[in-house]
């Protein structure tokens, strides 16, 4: 049994998603665990209806090597899944789960990345640039923000009549299609 850890900050719409996709797949893989480091997050709904459990973390837990490494020995973590998670990952983190750990970012990187570029500021800067195009990545985890080597790429058209919301939509459906599935051929590839 492979033992997935997802980090979020928000919504929790990937985590949801996720979590269902291995609860119904047949593969030895489960989410066992979902850290969040704000209070007021959709996610604690999401994880709780679907029995997964769910910890707030603040980000001076999640930095602290002595607290953060003993729950994810507890629930014997292999795996580290970022589903819109908004904090740096500490470098013991890294180094206590080489290419392990994985991201999702809504737009095709380098692309639109960096510092200040997640959710709706990615896309309001796709519709602003008149971009024809925009997508997901998703790619390993390094110690630099969106940098790390890329996994997965996929595309959709921006149209002129395209807003910031209508993009986001489009993004979001491909998270949805993709993600779960790119994380369990990751997982398996590692064996
Ligand atoms: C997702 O679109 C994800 O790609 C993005 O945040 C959203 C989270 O939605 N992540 C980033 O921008 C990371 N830089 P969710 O909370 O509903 O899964």
């Amino acid at each position: 049994m492979k033992k997935i850890a997802i980090f979020a900050s928000g919504n929790g719409s990937n985590a949801e998603n996720i979590i269902k996709f291995f609860q119904s797949d047949d593969s030895d893989i489960e989410v066992v665990l979902v850290i969040c480091n704000r209070k007021d997050a959709g996610v604690y709904e999401r994880a709780h209806r679907l029995n997964t459990e769910i910890l707030y973390l603040p980000k001076s837990s999640i930095n602290d090597e002595n607290v953060l490494m003993p729950i994810l020995e507890k629930y014997k973590i292999d795996f580290i899944v970022l589903a819109g998670f908004m904090l740096m990952i500490p470098s013991f983190i890294l180094s206590r789960f080489p290419n392990s750990v994985i991201n999702i970012h809504p737009s095709l990187l380098p692309k639109y990345g960096g510092k200040g570029m997640y959710g709706k500021f990615v896309h309001e800067a796709v519709v602003a640039a008149g971009e024809k195009e925009s997508g997901i990545t998703i790619h390993r985890v390094t110690d630099k923000c969106d940098e790390g080597e890329i996994i997965f790429q996929t595309s959709i058209p921006v149209s002129k009549e395209d807003t910031p919301e209508s993009v986001e939509q489009k993004i979001h459906r491909l998270e949805k299609e993709y993600f779960p599935k790119v994380i369990k051929h990751t997982i398996l590839l590692k064996k």
